[in-house]
């Protein structure tokens, strides 16, 4: 069954690029708020293959499963086929049509100075050595994330602070498209931006699959007590029975304050500071704590993982949807430019 939420709702359109399994960072910083949006807004959903294939396009033989594992982890964290159109990019060309009536009003220098672009740009750099090559696809990655937006005319995006820039540029574009073709038909979408802290990884550094510091959703509970283990405490702690700082206590205290309730928080602290609590029992009850959050999310990734035949008809039946709407747009867009 697919969503028919439409109605006076408001629409948001939100993506991922689909380059692998994810991770409790997306979970808390993205997902979960995705899962609440449910309620109050049309809410489309989207695996970002194309966005996927900028960077990767020369190393495609995982593509078809990193979207499978994407929407795996979208499923079991609750983002609900029923309430919310859950799509894969690539499924609606719509979108791949409205990329060119969008790149065609968008000036080149709005997508040189994105400075998203640049830091990927940088990083591919870093990567790939000093002739690391900027494809035309890549510099056109804020133009494709616009017509991801625009094709369902969403007003609202929800997104991290890192996706801004891009934002700032669908804006200037709808605003350009209004402006060129004399109308008011695409609106200015707005980013909504999650309130979460953002997790750090095991390490204390920003949490990402490429740092290797990550714990994934998929992780089973053994993996997860092991990078737990793993995790930085108190530098200044040596023996077990040190008075301990929770303040500085640069990993283990923080996940501590997002996955336990207040008073088991407020007993950890008395007991470490107390030095009461050793930092190893500490992470190993941590672990207990974070394995017990994530069980039924992992059981519900279970059944997906072995009924991907469902997964794919969700896909194949939102992808369905998705194009609908996006025709109804496109069908509008080319009037307004006055295509044949
Ligand atoms: N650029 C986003 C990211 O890296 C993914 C994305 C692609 C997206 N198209 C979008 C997000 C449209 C929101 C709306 O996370």
């Amino acid at each position: 069954m697919v969503n028919n939420n439409s109605g006076s709702k408001q629409r948001i359109v939100s993506g991922m690029r689909s380059t692998g399994k994810l991770h409790l960072g997306h979970y808390l910083g993205v997902i979960e708020n995705w899962v609440k949006l449910q309620d109050e807004f049309d809410c489309y959903f989207f695996a970002a293959d194309w966005h996927a294939l900028t960077t990767k396009y020369d190393k495609t033989e995982d593509l078809r499963q990193n979207v499978l594992d994407v929407i795996i982890d979208w499923l079991a964290c609750g983002i609900n086929p029923e309430r919310s159109t859950i799509y894969v990019q690539s499924l609606v060309p719509e979108i791949a049509e409205l990329n060119i009536y969008l790149g065609m009003v968008t000036p080149q220098n709005w997508v040189e100075r994105d400075p998203t672009l640049k830091d990927m740009a940088k990083i591919l750099k870093t990567k790939e050595g000093a002739n690391a090559q900027i494809s035309y696809g890549l510099m056109g990655y804020p133009v494709l994330m616009s017509a991801d937006i625009m094709a369902f005319n969403a007003s609202v995006v929800p997104v991290g602070t890192d996706q801004l820039a891009h934002l700032e540029i669908t804006r200037d574009i709808a605003r350009r498209f209004n402006n060129i073709y004399q109308t008011n038909f695409f609106n200015e979408p707005v980013p909504k931006l999650t309130k979460v802290p953002l997790l750090c990884g095991i390490d204390g550094e920003k949490m990402g699959k490429s740092f290797n510091n990550d714990i994934k959703i998929s992780d089973d509970e053994q993996t997860t007590a092991k990078k737990i283990m793993q995790a930085i405490t108190d530098p200044s702690r040596v023996h077990k029975d040190d008075l301990g700082h929770p303040d500085k206590c640069e990993v283990a205290f923080k996940y501590w304050q997002i996955f336990a309730d207040p008073k088991t928080i407020e007993t950890v602290k008395c007991e470490c500071e107390k030095g009461q609590r050793g930092c190893a029992d500490c992470k190993r009850q941590l672990a207990g704590v974070i394995n017990e959050k994530l069980a039924p999310i992992r059981e519900k990734r279970c059944y997906f993982e072995t009924h991907i035949e469902e997964v794919e008809k969700i896909i194949e039946e939102g992808s369905q949807k998705a194009r609908i709407e996006a025709q109804k747009i496109l069908k509008e867009v080319r009037k307004l430019v006055k295509m044949y």
